[in-house]
């Protein structure tokens, strides 16, 4: 008899926890099995203290699609958090101020792939560029702007 109350007392505790673990921040991302900069990224994400899962799919466009992400703000990879869709090279900051302020919007995209952002690092250069942030209209405005070194014509 104690035996058997003990457990049903523990079962939801143990669903508590369950849920709680699932709810810290779980990046979910899709990318193609051939992506070398989304693995990059990936890593950048971990070393940021963000828990990823991984799914390889051959075309990753109805899942950007189904994310509501934008023809004109694809990049290579679609990823999702706590109902929020990330797309393609975002900072682990952005995201991190995305889950704080939390606003009603569908997610954030780093258009292309720019290079100097998380992932897309090459020697001696960065690209200025901007995340933004993807509203439910399917319209966009600037969540942040990240300076690169690349200087070009300057006078
Ligand atoms: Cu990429
Ligand atoms: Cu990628």
């Amino acid at each position: 008899m104690s035996r058997l109350r003990s457990l049903s007392l523990m079962a939801p505790l143990a669903l508590i926890a369950c849920a709680q673990a699932a709810s810290a921040s779980t990046i979910d991302v899709v990318k193609t099995p051939w992506c070398g900069c989304c693995s990059a990224w990936i890593e950048r994400m971990q070393a940021a203290g963000f828990t990823l899962s991984v799914r390889d799919v051959e075309d990753t466009t109805p899942i950007a699609e189904a994310a509501g992400v934008p023809a004109n703000l694809r990049s290579c990879h679609t990823a999702t958090v706590e109902g929020y869709a990330i797309e393609g090279h975002v900072p682990a900051e952005d995201i991190r101020r995305l889950l704080e302020e939390r606003p009603d919007a569908v997610g954030l995209s780093v258009p292309g792939m720019p290079i100097g952002s998380p992932g897309m690092e090459a020697k001696g250069r960065s690209d200025t560029y901007q995340t933004v942030l993807i509203m439910r209209d399917g319209k966009h405005k600037v969540w942040a702007t990240h300076q690169g070194t690349a200087t070009a014509h300057q006078h």
